[in-house]
Formats: structure tokens, sequence, C-alpha cells
């Protein structure tokens, strides 16, 4: 296999959020990483409606423009890292949404979390979506939590740390590990 694909996906779909930042972060830190062809990708961009195909997308008989081009998407990857935030508790709900549009595209592929939020940095968010990914077969990798008190984004920018370089090292390690021996698991 050619340099495996790792999508780093944002989350956040609202105006003015600061996922983008956070996202950039990571994907720079990836692309150097180098185990990875990293692509950024915006969920806003697809801009999903509540999931409205009238059939189970286990079948993979979609309706919606909007749909196939998101199972197009997350098809072309070998591992995800979901960047999002914490929303009352738990993670938002385009995150929900764009997950429940797709069933095979998901299946077998390890995923890292990296959430954040204020003081609970995330961590609620990334433990109540972990049910949700086992549904789906995806295969959790690694955590990073970020508290955006201790780190915040600055005129669009997050500047990161060291202590969270570790964490993404670690996770990108973790995720390169389950790319081979799950690819024969995985239904196209
Ligand atoms: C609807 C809503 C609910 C939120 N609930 C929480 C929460 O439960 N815990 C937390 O730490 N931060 C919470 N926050 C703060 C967000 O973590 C913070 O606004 C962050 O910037 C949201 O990510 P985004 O800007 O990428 O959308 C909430 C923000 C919003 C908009």
């Amino acid at each position: 296999m050619s340099k495996p694909v790792l999508q780093v996906i944002i989350c956040s779909t609202r105006p003015g959020r600061v996922g983008p930042a956070i996202a950039q972060w990571f994907f720079d830190f990836a692309t150097k990483n180098d185990q990875f062809e990293v692509e950024l990708v915006d969920l806003a961009s697809f801009d999903l409606p509540i999931f409205d195909e009238p059939r189970h997308p286990m079948l993979q008989k979609y309706e919606h423009e909007h749909t196939k081009r998101w199972s197009a998407s997350v098809k072309r990857a070998n591992a995800f890292v979901f960047v999002m935030p914490e929303y009352n508790h738990s993670y938002n709900a385009a995150t929900k949404n764009a997950i429940d549009y797709l069933n095979a595209e998901w299946k077998y592929k390890p995923i890292g979390l990296l959430g954040y939020g204020g003081v609970s940095m995330g961590v609620r968010a990334i433990q109540q979506l972990k049910p949700t990914l086992s549904a789906l077969k995806l295969i959790h990798a690694a955590d990073i939590t970020v508290s955006l008190i201790a780190t915040p984004v600055v005129e669009g920018v997050f500047p990161g740390s060291d202590i969270l370089e570790v964490s993404a090292t670690q996770m990108l390690d973790e995720l390169v590990k389950l790319v081979v021996p799950l690819e024969p698991l995985q239904l196209h």
C-alpha cells in the first residue's frame, strides 16, 4: 500500500466555529509526521440536512447527491481523526448525523477522537461517541483532549503545545498500526 489516507474531519459546522483552527493544527502536525497522506475534510462543506435517505444506509442505495458526495469522501479514507466539540456534555449533533448517513464506508476503519471544550476538555463528547463507533465497527485507536481555556484559539490560530504534540504522535502511531491489519475486513 502507498501511504494510507488519513482524513482529519472538522466536525463542527456552525458559523464562527473554532474547529477549523484545531483541525488545521492537527493536519499540519500529521502531514509533518509523514506516515499518512493527510486530507482535511470540512463536514460543513457537505451541507448534510438532517438524515433524509429513505433506505437504510446498509443498502448503499442513496437518493441524494449530498449523500453520494459524503459516501465517496468517507470511502477514500483508510483512517479518520474526528476533531469535534463538546456541546451540552456530549458531542455535537452534526457529527452523529454525518455518521448515521453511512454504514459500510465506516466499517473496520481506525479512528482517533480529538475532543475540545472548556474545563471538561471534550472528554464527555469523546466518551459518548464511543458506543456509536462500536455499532459501526469503527475501531477506536486513541483520544486527544483539548481545553480551550488552557490553549485558546487566538485570531483563528490554534497554537498546540508540547503535550498535545506527544498525544498527536501517539495517536498517529496507533492509527497507522491498525491500517494494514484492518484493510482485509473492510467492505467497499
Ligand atoms: C451549544 C453549545 C454547547 C456547549 N456545551 C459545552 C459543554 O457542555 N462543555 C464544554 O466544555 N463546552 C461547551 N461549549 C463550548 C464549546 O466547547 C466551545 O464554544 C467551542 O468553541 C465549540 O466548538 P466550535 O466553535 O468548533 O463549534 C458549548 C458550546 C455550544 C455552542
